[in-house]
């Protein structure tokens, strides 16, 4: 089976090409490396132990896609590519825009010239309504607070509209929660561009002293310690998800969104607190104030990805935290 990852070079591309690779499937690779580094790939190369084909540019780039889909027979692309700041998409919602929806419509297009029937897609459980009730299942009703939000909500709605148009196609829409943590080996992880937005990668570079204190974005929460909760899941169980899904779709027509989380639910404190048992470290942290927009607790029903993908996230909290710092402490300054 050949698979073409784009935004293979980024945070979980890599972690699922190395997934897919060790499964025995090849993969084609294509990344402009907007918010990535060549480096990454070579590591992938070297814990697979294996080559693969990779092209440098843009996934809008209509005649790159169409490169790339005549020089290999692909039977399904995962679509990582794609802006994920949430802060930057208020500031330049139109660079949004463009990019998640310009890549994806080419992709689309590319797809049917080709006749390349299945996509999985990377959507986000920030497509729920902030106000839904949790654990949040793929039927709840969908509402986004930011421009990065409706990219997804609207990429899912065209691979909707372009599976009933094309009885043949496939569109698997994984819905991730938060996706934290890293390969074992510690070679491959998250490298974030300057100061990171996400609570685990900020607590890990202030565990190596990078910054004096976590700010722990308010205490005040409707959640047993007043601090957020989220569903985080180890981005090698998030990897294992899509080598499911890309199974799934090999058997199955039609569009399905389906959530990728554990079911749990863990505090900021709960981050915090684990990850300084688990590695042993100190972890300074001041109460501050709520970030606006941040919502009480969100965590995800997980059942529909065990029905239909036969998945189950494995690894607990304190593998993801001990993951991530072995990552972090190996690599100070990410892939650089
Ligand atoms: P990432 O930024 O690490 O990876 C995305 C990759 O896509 C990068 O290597 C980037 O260089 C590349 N890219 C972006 N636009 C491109 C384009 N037009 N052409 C070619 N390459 C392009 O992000 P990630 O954390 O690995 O996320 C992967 C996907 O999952 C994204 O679509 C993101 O929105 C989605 N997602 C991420 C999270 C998360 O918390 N990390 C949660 C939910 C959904
Ligand atoms: C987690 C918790 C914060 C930083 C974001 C996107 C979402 C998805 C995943 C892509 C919250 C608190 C954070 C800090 C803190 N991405 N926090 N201090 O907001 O759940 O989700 O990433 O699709 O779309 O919105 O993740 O890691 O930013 O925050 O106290 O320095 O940690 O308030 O409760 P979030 P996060």
């Amino acid at each position: 089976m050949n698979i073409l990852v784009t935004g293979g070079a980024g945070y979980i591309g890599t972690h699922t090409s190395l997934a897919l690779l060790r499964q025995g499937m090849d993969i084609v690779v294509v990344d402009n490396f907007s918010n990535s580094h060549p480096e990454a790939l070579q590591r992938v190369k070297s814990l697979a132990g294996r080559d693969f084909p990779f092209y440098e540019g843009d996934v809008c780039d209509e005649a790159l896609l169409d490169r790339i889909f005549s020089e290999h027979a692909i039977d399904c692309v995962i679509h990582f590519a794609g802006l994920k700041a949430v802060g930057e998409s208020v500031a330049q919602p139109l660079r949004y825009y463009e990019n998640n929806l310009i890549s994806t419509l080419r992709l689309l297009s590319a797809m049917a010239q080709h006749k390349v029937k299945r996509i999985i897609f990377s959507s986000s459980a920030t497509v729920y309504r902030s106000d839904s009730p949790m654990p949040v299942d793929e039927t709840a009703p969908l509402g986004c607070l930011n421009p990065y939000g409706w990219t997804k909500f609207m990429c899912e709605q065209i691979l909707r509209d372009a599976a009933v148009a094309d009885k043949e196609l496939s569109a698997v829409m994984l819905r991730y929660f938060n996706p934290i943590g890293a390969d074992a080996s510690g070679q491959i992880g998250e490298d974030p561009d300057g100061i990171p937005n996400n609570l685990v990668p900020f607590v890990s570079q202030t565990a190596l002293g990078i910054h004096k204190h976590v700010n722990v974005f308010g205490d005040n929460y409707k959640t047993p310690d007043g601090t957020g909760v989220r569903d985080y899941i180890h981005v090698s169980d998030l990897a294992e998800g899509h080598v499911a899904a890309v199974k799934y779709a090999m058997e199955h027509t039609g569009s399905e969104a389906i959530n990728l989380g554990t079911g749990t639910g863990y505090s900021v404190l709960d981050i915090i607190s684990t990850f300084e048992k688990a590695n042993r470290v100190k972890v300074p942290y001041v109460i501050a104030d709520r970030r606006p927009g941040d919502a009480d607790a969100v965590y995800s029903n997980p059942e529909k990805a065990r029905r239909l993908l036969h998945w189950e996230a494995r690894k607990t909290l304190k593998d993801m935290c001990r993951d991530t710092w072995n990552w972090q402490k190996n690599n100070p300054n990410g892939y650089e």
